[in-house]
């Protein structure tokens, strides 16, 4: 059982000023995109939602607004404090310390599951899938964020920085460095992410990329259009996710299902 991940120290020194985090044009957009292609997901009658990974609460917090249950995981201490300052005395939130790997939750019992920026974390995401996968109701839906290989090493061959391209390449790994502390990632391509979610048994399969405007004009040309325009240059990038290809995108997005039987189906 693992409760605690190796990037804890990383996130908990990011924790006081998540939000602030945000303010970065592109990560508005990913998370204004990724939002816009999560809520309808769960826009029928209140249902019970776990948010793997839910750091300060952000997600929860709308999810809570829309009527739903919500049963948040985090594994870093001061964002698993900051979520519940952030969320106290709302209803129908329960909190969890521990890992994807580590939470205890009921098989079959979830309408949904969101992991937004977290399974990537996991030593394993394909078995952290088949995990969550097996918290669902038959036909609940989960929907997975993680970055993406092919956009990153685009990123860094555009910056000159090749050797770490190929590096980044050869071990399908990332290394994020912020506030002296370092956490390490495991970085995917659209169909390898499809094809963990089919072997976890997950069906109706989609993964979608989301800002692929990265890839085309750089992050720094994209941030110039976002901040001269961001509405116009969001429906751009809304457009451009629906179109693809989605490993041009710096996130993938994988939405699925599980089966009409459940799980073990
Ligand atoms: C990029 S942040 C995203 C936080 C939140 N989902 C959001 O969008 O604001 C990733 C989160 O995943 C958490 N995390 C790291 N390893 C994890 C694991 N093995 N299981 C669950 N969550 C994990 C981190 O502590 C961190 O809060």
């Amino acid at each position: 059982v693992t409760l605690s991940s190796p990037s804890n120290p990383l996130y908990d020194g990011l924790a006081d000023h998540y939000d602030e985090h945000f303010a970065a044009p592109h990560r508005r957009a990913y998370d204004d995109l990724a939002w816009r292609a999560c809520r309808p997901l769960w826009s029928g009658p209140p249902g019970s939602i776990v948010d793997v990974g839910c750091g300060v609460g952000r997600w929860a917090g709308r999810w809570l607004d829309a009527g739903h249950r919500v049963t948040g995981i985090e594994p870093a201490p001061r964002m698993a404090a900051a979520a519940r300052a952030r969320l106290a005395g709302r209803t129908g939130f329960t909190l969890l310390e521990a890992t994807v790997d580590g939470a205890d939750l009921p098989s079959g019992a979830y309408d949904g599951v969101v992991a937004m920026g977290s399974l990537q974390y996991a030593p394993d995401l394909p078995a952290a899938l088949a995990r969550v996968h097996g918290w669902l109701r038959p036909g609940g839906t989960v929907a997975v964020l993680v970055d993406s290989l092919a956009a990153l090493v685009t990123e860094l061959a555009r910056a000159g920085r090749v050797e770490e391209a190929a590096e980044r390449l050869r071990t399908r790994r990332g290394l994020w460095r912020t506030g002296g502390h370092e956490a390490s990632l495991s970085l995917w391509d659209a169909a390898g992410l499809a094809s963990a979610a089919t072997a976890a048994g997950l069906t109706q399969v989609r993964v979608t990329g989301l800002l692929l405007g990265a890839a085309v004009e750089g992050v720094a040309g994209l941030n110039e259009r976002l901040r001269a325009d961001y509405d116009t240059a969001l429906a751009q990038e809304w457009a451009r996710a629906q179109a693809g290809p989605a490993d041009l995108g710096k996130q993938l997005l994988l939405t699925a299902r599980a089966g009409p039987s459940g799980p073990t189906g």
